[in-house]
């Protein structure tokens, strides 16, 4: 077994997915854990599934967590597309009842999974400014620069014309108003034309569940920056969470 190791959970809408991550090279050592996110995942509920995959995986030792949230010195402090209870919450105090003996240590989702994008996966991406978007249920993204990571950009939530633009393209947007990739894409190069505009990047990396699809859309896309799918899918969350906890590289 690979020396360097750590573990991390995502947190996502339908499950909780954890595992133990070969630190070198951002893969999963042994099995992915998933249980189904609880209803209502309210901060103790989800806690307590976080702390049940550790114990099914027999992990002693830090646990990264990703939450699809801002989060502030361990503190919750948006919940766009998660239970309104997470708001305010303390994730220090919650982990430590709920997972005792395993320091756990929480962060966003795209914040998670653009850190473990730029250590294991695209090499280009670390360098320079890079904006990693995954599209999802909303739109989540990361601020990087020379792989170092502004923590809560929240760009999904930027108002482009009068809809923010995770209403406007994110991929359960795509499913719901059953709109084709062409179209679906429009919208996105939309969302992409105004990132640029105010940051001025270096490289877009697009990620979640769509990107393994990123034939069908990314060469549609309409904007000046160059525009790379993820490498890292399922588990980018994980290697990210697992990497912020074992290196401390919190917001
Ligand atoms: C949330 C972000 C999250 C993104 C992707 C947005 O609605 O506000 O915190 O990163 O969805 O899950």
């Amino acid at each position: 077994m690979a020396d360097n190791i750590g573990f991390g959970v995502d947190v996502g809408g339908s499950g909780i997915k954890g595992g133990v991550v070969d630190l070198d090279t951002g893969e999963l050592v042994g099995d992915r854990i998933k249980i189904f996110t609880p209803k209502p995942a309210t901060p103790d509920a989800v806690a307590e599934t976080v702390a049940e995959i550790v114990r099914i995986a027999g992990w002693e030792g830090p646990v990264g967590v990703t939450l699809p949230s801002v989060v502030r010195d361990q503190t919750a402090l948006l919940a766009a597309n998660i239970d309104k209870s997470w708001v305010d919450t303390d994730c220090r105090e919650l982990f430590a009842e709920h997972l005792p003996d395993n320091p756990a240590h929480v962060l966003n989702d795209a914040d998670a999974a653009g850190l473990a994008e730029v250590r294991f996966g695209n090499e280009e991406a670390r360098r320079g400014s890079v904006i990693l978007l995954t599209f999802g249920t909303g739109i989540g993204s990361a601020l990087l620069h020379d792989g170092l990571l502004y923590p809560n950009s929240e760009l999904g939530h930027l108002y482009i014309g009068d809809t923010e633009a995770e209403h406007m393209a994110s991929a359960a947007v795509k499913e719901r108003e059953e709109l084709s990739y062409k179209k679906w894409t429009k919208r996105v190069s939309k969302v992409l034309r105004t990132y640029e505009a105010l940051f001025w990047p270096n490289l877009f990396v697009v990620g979640g569940g769509i990107s393994r699809k990123h034939e069908k859309w990314v060469p549609l896309l309409e904007c000046r920056t160059p525009v790379v799918p993820a490498k890292l899918h399922n588990n980018a969350g994980i290697a990210g969470a697992a990497l912020a906890a074992a290196t401390g590289l919190l917001p």
